[in-house]
Protein backbone atom coordinates (compact mmCIF):
# COMPACT_ATOMS: atom_id res chain seq x y z
CA UNK A 1 0.00 0.00 0.00
CA UNK A 2 1.63 3.20 -1.08
CA UNK A 3 -0.54 5.93 -0.13
CA UNK A 4 -0.14 8.03 3.25
CA UNK A 5 -2.53 7.03 6.39
CA UNK A 6 -3.58 8.73 9.38
CA UNK A 7 -2.03 7.47 12.79
CA UNK A 8 -1.77 8.91 16.42
CA UNK A 9 2.04 8.42 17.23
CA UNK A 10 4.02 9.08 20.08
CA UNK A 11 6.82 11.06 20.40
CA UNK A 12 9.55 11.70 23.35
CA UNK A 13 10.72 15.47 23.63
CA UNK A 14 12.95 16.60 26.09
CA UNK A 15 12.38 13.79 28.11
CA UNK A 16 8.30 13.48 28.23
CA UNK A 17 5.65 11.51 26.09
CA UNK A 18 3.35 13.60 23.83
CA UNK A 19 1.25 12.51 21.49
CA UNK A 20 0.09 14.01 18.09
CA UNK A 21 -1.33 13.03 14.39
CA UNK A 22 1.09 12.19 11.77
CA UNK A 23 0.81 11.02 7.89
CA UNK A 24 2.62 7.29 7.96
CA UNK A 25 3.36 5.07 4.77
CA UNK A 26 2.78 1.51 5.68
CA UNK A 27 6.54 0.70 5.74
CA UNK A 28 7.24 2.91 8.41
CA UNK A 29 5.38 0.67 10.83
CA UNK A 30 6.67 -2.14 13.47
CA UNK A 31 7.57 -5.54 11.05
CA UNK A 32 4.10 -8.04 11.21
CA UNK A 33 2.42 -10.74 8.97
CA UNK A 34 -0.81 -9.16 8.89
CA UNK A 35 -1.97 -5.74 7.75
CA UNK A 36 -5.35 -4.92 9.02
CA UNK A 37 -7.69 -2.30 8.04
CA UNK A 38 -8.60 -0.65 11.41
CA UNK A 39 -12.04 0.29 11.96
CA UNK A 40 -12.18 0.80 15.69
CA UNK A 41 -9.90 0.86 18.90
CA UNK A 42 -10.18 2.23 22.59
CA UNK A 43 -9.16 4.28 25.29
CA UNK A 44 -8.04 2.36 28.34
CA UNK A 45 -6.00 3.87 31.14
CA UNK A 46 -2.93 2.59 30.19
CA UNK A 47 -3.48 4.28 27.04
CA UNK A 48 -3.99 7.47 28.66
CA UNK A 49 -1.10 6.96 30.65
CA UNK A 50 1.17 6.09 27.25
CA UNK A 51 0.05 9.04 25.52
CA UNK A 52 0.31 11.73 28.16
CA UNK A 53 3.14 10.50 29.76
CA UNK A 54 1.53 10.11 33.23
CA UNK A 55 3.33 6.45 33.63
CA UNK A 56 5.99 5.08 32.19
CA UNK A 57 4.09 2.24 29.76
CA UNK A 58 6.06 2.99 25.96
CA UNK A 59 9.12 1.27 25.99
CA UNK A 60 10.04 2.17 22.77
CA UNK A 61 9.57 5.96 21.21
CA UNK A 62 7.76 6.71 18.50
CA UNK A 63 5.05 4.86 18.99
CA UNK A 64 1.48 4.54 17.30
CA UNK A 65 -0.54 4.77 20.51
CA UNK A 66 -3.81 1.87 21.08
CA UNK A 67 -3.45 -0.88 22.73
CA UNK A 68 -6.46 -2.75 21.17
CA UNK A 69 -7.58 -2.37 17.41
CA UNK A 70 -10.41 -4.56 15.75
CA UNK A 71 -11.06 -4.41 11.74
CA UNK A 72 -10.68 -6.31 8.37
CA UNK A 73 -7.43 -7.97 7.08
CA UNK A 74 -6.11 -5.66 4.75
CA UNK A 75 -2.97 -8.13 3.69
CA UNK A 76 -1.55 -11.21 5.20
CA UNK A 77 1.52 -13.58 4.64
CA UNK A 78 0.25 -16.06 7.15
CA UNK A 79 -2.12 -18.70 6.17
CA UNK A 80 -4.07 -18.42 8.93
CA UNK A 81 -5.51 -14.75 7.64
CA UNK A 82 -7.02 -13.76 4.71
CA UNK A 83 -7.65 -10.96 3.03
CA UNK A 84 -11.12 -9.49 4.25
CA UNK A 85 -10.90 -10.94 7.47
CA UNK A 86 -12.56 -9.94 10.85
CA UNK A 87 -10.08 -9.40 13.51
CA UNK A 88 -9.32 -8.21 16.85
CA UNK A 89 -6.03 -7.53 18.82
CA UNK A 90 -5.20 -6.24 22.55
CA UNK A 91 -2.30 -6.45 24.54
CA UNK A 92 0.88 -8.00 23.69
CA UNK A 93 3.05 -5.16 22.61
CA UNK A 94 0.53 -3.16 20.79
CA UNK A 95 0.70 0.92 21.47
CA UNK A 96 3.89 0.36 23.91
CA UNK A 97 6.78 -1.31 22.10
CA UNK A 98 5.02 -2.09 19.22
CA UNK A 99 2.78 0.37 16.56
CA UNK A 100 -0.72 0.05 17.89
CA UNK A 101 -4.33 0.84 17.07
CA UNK A 102 -5.01 4.48 16.52
CA UNK A 103 -3.84 3.85 13.27
CA UNK A 104 -5.91 3.84 9.67
CA UNK A 105 -3.73 0.67 9.27
CA UNK A 106 -1.99 -1.66 11.49
CA UNK A 107 0.78 -4.15 11.16
CA UNK A 108 1.16 -7.27 13.65
CA UNK A 109 2.86 -10.21 14.03
CA UNK A 110 -0.01 -12.58 13.10
CA UNK A 111 0.32 -14.52 16.64
CA UNK A 112 -1.16 -11.69 18.10
CA UNK A 113 -4.27 -12.10 15.87
CA UNK A 114 -7.61 -13.33 17.13
CA UNK A 115 -10.25 -13.99 14.69
CA UNK A 116 -13.63 -12.04 15.80
CA UNK A 117 -15.46 -14.21 17.93
CA UNK A 118 -18.80 -15.78 16.90
CA UNK A 119 -21.59 -16.11 19.52
CA UNK A 120 -23.94 -18.94 19.72
CA UNK A 121 -25.66 -17.88 16.56
CA UNK A 122 -24.43 -15.36 13.51
CA UNK A 123 -27.35 -12.56 14.93
CA UNK A 124 -25.52 -13.39 18.23
CA UNK A 125 -21.77 -12.89 17.18
CA UNK A 126 -19.69 -9.54 18.13
CA UNK A 127 -19.35 -7.15 15.51
CA UNK A 128 -16.14 -4.80 14.93
CA UNK A 129 -17.82 -1.98 17.11
CA UNK A 130 -18.58 -4.53 20.07
CA UNK A 131 -15.06 -6.04 20.01
CA UNK A 132 -13.74 -2.32 21.08
CA UNK A 133 -16.61 -1.58 23.44
CA UNK A 134 -14.87 -4.67 25.03
CA UNK A 135 -11.38 -4.60 24.00
CA UNK A 136 -9.03 -4.86 26.41
CA UNK A 137 -11.17 -3.49 29.19
CA UNK A 138 -13.57 -6.14 28.32
CA UNK A 139 -11.29 -9.16 28.14
CA UNK A 140 -9.97 -8.55 31.90
CA UNK A 141 -12.63 -7.94 33.68
CA UNK A 142 -13.60 -11.80 31.77
CA UNK A 143 -10.24 -12.88 32.77
CA UNK A 144 -11.03 -12.27 36.30
CA UNK A 145 -14.19 -13.61 36.52
CA UNK A 146 -12.75 -16.64 34.96
CA UNK A 147 -9.91 -17.21 37.10
CA UNK A 148 -12.43 -16.37 40.53
CA UNK A 149 -14.72 -18.86 38.83
CA UNK A 150 -11.53 -21.09 38.72
CA UNK A 151 -11.36 -20.29 42.51
CA UNK A 152 -14.18 -22.08 43.35
CA UNK A 153 -16.55 -18.68 43.08
CA UNK A 154 -20.37 -19.32 42.98
CA UNK A 155 -23.36 -17.15 43.10
CA UNK A 156 -23.87 -18.62 46.60
CA UNK A 157 -21.05 -18.20 47.86
CA UNK A 158 -21.80 -14.41 48.75
CA UNK A 159 -21.01 -10.82 47.71
CA UNK A 160 -18.87 -10.03 45.22
CA UNK A 161 -17.34 -6.72 45.12
CA UNK A 162 -16.35 -4.49 42.58
CA UNK A 163 -13.97 -1.26 42.61
CA UNK A 164 -13.18 1.56 40.45
CA UNK A 165 -16.87 0.90 39.69
CA UNK A 166 -17.70 3.43 36.69
CA UNK A 167 -14.63 2.63 34.98
CA UNK A 168 -14.13 0.24 32.07
CA UNK A 169 -13.21 -2.68 33.20
CA UNK A 170 -15.46 -2.52 36.14
CA UNK A 171 -18.67 -1.14 34.44
CA UNK A 172 -18.34 -4.30 32.13
CA UNK A 173 -17.53 -6.83 34.89
CA UNK A 174 -20.12 -5.61 37.01
CA UNK A 175 -22.86 -5.97 33.67
CA UNK A 176 -21.42 -9.86 33.25
CA UNK A 177 -21.43 -10.54 37.09
CA UNK A 178 -24.50 -9.52 37.30
CA UNK A 179 -26.13 -11.71 34.37
CA UNK A 180 -24.53 -14.40 35.83
CA UNK A 181 -26.73 -13.86 39.33
CA UNK A 182 -23.81 -12.55 41.58
CA UNK A 183 -24.93 -9.95 44.39
CA UNK A 184 -22.61 -7.28 43.19
CA UNK A 185 -21.53 -5.04 45.31
CA UNK A 186 -19.90 -1.66 43.09
CA UNK A 187 -17.23 0.72 45.16
CA UNK A 188 -17.44 3.97 43.03
CA UNK A 189 -15.99 7.63 44.07
CA UNK A 190 -18.84 9.11 41.61
CA UNK A 191 -21.96 10.08 43.83
CA UNK A 192 -23.41 10.82 40.64
CA UNK A 193 -23.31 7.51 38.91
CA UNK A 194 -25.44 5.33 41.49
CA UNK A 195 -27.90 5.11 39.38
CA UNK A 196 -25.61 3.85 36.51
CA UNK A 197 -24.24 1.62 38.52
CA UNK A 198 -27.86 0.22 39.38
CA UNK A 199 -29.17 -0.47 36.09
CA UNK A 200 -25.97 -2.63 35.34
CA UNK A 201 -27.03 -4.72 37.42
CA UNK A 202 -24.97 -3.61 41.08
CA UNK A 203 -27.11 -4.63 44.03
CA UNK A 204 -25.78 -2.57 46.30
CA UNK A 205 -23.75 0.91 46.17
CA UNK A 206 -20.67 1.88 48.77
CA UNK A 207 -19.33 5.03 48.17
CA UNK A 208 -15.75 5.81 48.78
CA UNK A 209 -15.73 8.57 51.03
CA UNK A 210 -18.12 6.53 53.43
CA UNK A 211 -16.28 3.17 53.91
CA UNK A 212 -14.49 2.79 56.78
CA UNK A 213 -11.63 0.75 56.46
CA UNK A 214 -10.00 0.17 59.79
CA UNK A 215 -6.54 -0.82 60.58
CA UNK A 216 -7.20 -4.14 62.40
CA UNK A 217 -5.35 -7.39 60.01
CA UNK A 218 -8.44 -8.40 59.92
CA UNK A 219 -11.92 -6.48 59.29
CA UNK A 220 -15.31 -8.09 59.72
CA UNK A 221 -15.30 -10.74 56.60
CA UNK A 222 -17.75 -9.64 53.90
CA UNK A 223 -17.00 -10.74 50.68
CA UNK A 224 -16.43 -13.87 48.27
CA UNK A 225 -15.02 -12.34 45.77
CA UNK A 226 -13.22 -8.92 44.51
CA UNK A 227 -12.19 -7.04 41.57
CA UNK A 228 -9.88 -4.61 41.78
CA UNK A 229 -9.26 -1.85 39.52
CA UNK A 230 -7.91 0.35 42.89
CA UNK A 231 -5.00 -1.10 44.49
CA UNK A 232 -3.17 0.81 47.23
CA UNK A 233 -5.44 1.10 50.02
CA UNK A 234 -8.47 -0.27 48.94
CA UNK A 235 -6.88 -3.40 48.00
CA UNK A 236 -5.54 -3.89 51.15
CA UNK A 237 -8.63 -3.42 52.88
CA UNK A 238 -10.11 -5.91 50.72
CA UNK A 239 -7.32 -8.30 51.88
CA UNK A 240 -8.52 -7.76 55.26
CA UNK A 241 -12.27 -7.92 54.71
CA UNK A 242 -12.50 -10.84 52.52
CA UNK A 243 -14.39 -14.36 53.66
CA UNK A 244 -12.82 -17.30 54.31
CA UNK A 245 -11.19 -18.33 51.37
CA UNK A 246 -12.14 -15.46 49.69
CA UNK A 247 -10.26 -14.80 46.11
CA UNK A 248 -9.58 -11.22 45.26
CA UNK A 249 -8.47 -10.84 41.02
CA UNK A 250 -6.22 -7.56 41.28
CA UNK A 251 -6.31 -6.20 37.82
CA UNK A 252 -5.44 -2.35 38.50
CA UNK A 253 -3.44 0.47 40.33
CA UNK A 254 -5.72 3.48 39.82
CA UNK A 255 -5.43 4.23 43.40
CA UNK A 256 -1.53 3.35 43.53
CA UNK A 257 0.78 0.55 43.06
CA UNK A 258 1.55 -0.23 47.30
CA UNK A 259 0.26 -2.81 49.20
CA UNK A 260 0.40 -2.56 52.83
CA UNK A 261 -1.36 -5.97 54.31
CA UNK A 262 -0.38 -8.56 56.82
CA UNK A 263 0.07 -12.21 56.19
CA UNK A 264 -2.81 -12.95 58.41
CA UNK A 265 -5.65 -12.95 55.81
CA UNK A 266 -3.80 -15.22 53.60
CA UNK A 267 -2.83 -17.74 56.69
CA UNK A 268 -6.22 -17.27 58.88
CA UNK A 269 -8.60 -17.07 56.33
CA UNK A 270 -7.40 -18.85 53.43
CA UNK A 271 -7.36 -15.63 51.22
CA UNK A 272 -6.15 -16.09 47.72
CA UNK A 273 -4.62 -12.67 45.90
CA UNK A 274 -4.91 -13.93 41.76
CA UNK A 275 -2.87 -11.21 39.86
CA UNK A 276 -4.24 -10.81 36.61
CA UNK A 277 -2.03 -9.91 33.39
CA UNK A 278 -4.40 -9.32 30.60
CA UNK A 279 -1.73 -7.81 27.86
CA UNK A 280 0.48 -11.77 27.96
CA UNK A 281 -2.17 -14.39 28.14
CA UNK A 282 -1.61 -16.34 25.98
CA UNK A 283 -3.09 -17.72 22.58
CA UNK A 284 -5.41 -20.62 23.74
CA UNK A 285 -6.60 -18.91 27.00
CA UNK A 286 -7.01 -15.65 25.32
CA UNK A 287 -9.52 -17.07 22.28
CA UNK A 288 -11.90 -18.98 25.08
CA UNK A 289 -11.95 -15.62 26.73
CA UNK A 290 -13.02 -13.98 23.48
CA UNK A 291 -15.39 -16.99 22.85
CA UNK A 292 -17.03 -16.57 26.48
CA UNK A 293 -17.19 -12.67 25.42
CA UNK A 294 -18.89 -13.83 22.40
CA UNK A 295 -21.45 -16.13 24.76
CA UNK A 296 -22.17 -16.46 28.22
CA UNK A 297 -20.16 -13.48 29.39
CA UNK A 298 -21.44 -11.14 26.92
CA UNK A 299 -22.48 -8.07 28.52
CA UNK A 300 -26.35 -7.82 27.22
CA UNK A 301 -26.22 -4.09 26.99
CA UNK A 302 -22.60 -3.05 25.67
CA UNK A 303 -24.23 0.67 24.87
CA UNK A 304 -24.94 1.38 28.06
CA UNK A 305 -21.26 1.00 29.03
CA UNK A 306 -19.42 2.43 25.61
CA UNK A 307 -19.76 5.64 23.52
CA UNK A 308 -18.38 6.16 20.25
CA UNK A 309 -15.81 9.03 20.06
CA UNK A 310 -14.29 10.23 16.30
CA UNK A 311 -10.93 9.63 15.83
CA UNK A 312 -9.88 13.25 15.84
CA UNK A 313 -11.29 13.36 19.54
CA UNK A 314 -9.23 10.89 20.64
CA UNK A 315 -7.16 13.38 22.64
CA UNK A 316 -9.47 15.20 24.58
CA UNK A 317 -10.55 11.39 26.39
CA UNK A 318 -6.98 10.93 28.26
CA UNK A 319 -7.38 13.57 30.80
CA UNK A 320 -10.93 11.91 31.65
CA UNK A 321 -9.18 8.82 32.37
CA UNK A 322 -6.44 9.96 34.61
CA UNK A 323 -8.48 12.30 36.64
CA UNK A 324 -10.80 9.26 37.46
CA UNK A 325 -13.69 11.23 35.55
CA UNK A 326 -14.25 8.56 33.03
CA UNK A 327 -17.79 6.63 32.92
CA UNK A 328 -17.55 3.50 30.87
CA UNK A 329 -15.57 2.71 27.77
CA UNK A 330 -14.92 5.09 24.70
CA UNK A 331 -15.11 3.05 21.43
CA UNK A 332 -12.70 5.06 18.80
CA UNK A 333 -14.12 5.40 15.37
CA UNK A 334 -11.25 4.89 13.26
CA UNK A 335 -12.71 3.51 9.64
CA UNK A 336 -15.07 6.88 9.03
CA UNK A 337 -18.60 5.17 7.95
CA UNK A 338 -19.64 4.54 4.80
N1 LIG B 1 -3.97 -6.11 34.63
C1 LIG B 1 -4.43 -5.88 33.41
O1 LIG B 1 -4.25 -6.66 32.50
C2 LIG B 1 -5.24 -4.63 33.17
C3 LIG B 1 -6.05 -4.49 32.05
C4 LIG B 1 -6.86 -3.35 31.92
C5 LIG B 1 -6.78 -2.36 32.89
N2 LIG B 1 -5.92 -2.50 33.94
C6 LIG B 1 -5.86 -1.49 35.00
O2 LIG B 1 -7.12 -1.47 35.64
C7 LIG B 1 -7.43 -0.16 36.07
C8 LIG B 1 -8.74 0.28 35.44
O3 LIG B 1 -8.56 0.40 34.03
P1 LIG B 1 -9.72 1.06 33.13
O4 LIG B 1 -9.22 1.06 31.74
O5 LIG B 1 -11.03 0.45 33.48
O6 LIG B 1 -9.63 2.58 33.69
P2 LIG B 1 -10.80 3.64 33.97
O7 LIG B 1 -11.90 3.47 33.01
O8 LIG B 1 -10.11 4.94 34.08
O9 LIG B 1 -11.34 3.19 35.43
C9 LIG B 1 -10.65 3.41 36.62
C10 LIG B 1 -11.66 3.72 37.74
O10 LIG B 1 -10.99 3.67 39.00
C11 LIG B 1 -11.53 4.63 39.87
N3 LIG B 1 -10.45 5.52 40.28
C12 LIG B 1 -9.75 6.39 39.52
N4 LIG B 1 -8.83 7.05 40.24
C13 LIG B 1 -8.93 6.56 41.50
C14 LIG B 1 -8.25 6.84 42.72
N5 LIG B 1 -7.27 7.74 42.77
N6 LIG B 1 -8.60 6.16 43.82
C15 LIG B 1 -9.58 5.24 43.76
N7 LIG B 1 -10.28 4.94 42.64
C16 LIG B 1 -9.95 5.59 41.52
C17 LIG B 1 -12.62 5.38 39.11
O11 LIG B 1 -13.86 4.73 39.37
P3 LIG B 1 -14.92 5.26 40.47
O12 LIG B 1 -14.95 6.76 40.31
O13 LIG B 1 -16.20 4.59 40.11
O14 LIG B 1 -14.38 4.84 41.81
C18 LIG B 1 -12.22 5.13 37.66
O15 LIG B 1 -13.31 5.27 36.81
C19 LIG B 1 -6.22 0.70 35.68
O16 LIG B 1 -5.33 0.76 36.77
C20 LIG B 1 -5.60 -0.08 34.55
O17 LIG B 1 -4.24 0.20 34.37
C21 LIG B 1 -5.15 -3.60 34.08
Amino acid sequence: MMIAFRAYRIFEQDGKSAGRFVDLMLDELDPGEVVIQAHYSSVNYKDALAATGAGKVIRRFPCVGGIDVSGVVASSSDARFKVGDKVLVTGYDMGVAHDGGYAEYVRVPADWVVPLPQGLSLAHGLSLWDAMALGTAGFTAALSIHRLEQNELTPEKGKVIVTGATGGVSSLAIQMLAQLGYHVVALTGKDSEHDYLKSLGASEILSRKDVQMGTRPLEKAQWAAALDAVGGETLAWLTRTMQQNGAIASFGNAGGIELHTTVLPFILRGVRLIGIDSAATEMPLRRQIWQRLATDLRPKSLAQIAHTVPFTGLPQVFPLLLQGRQRGRSVVEIKAPG
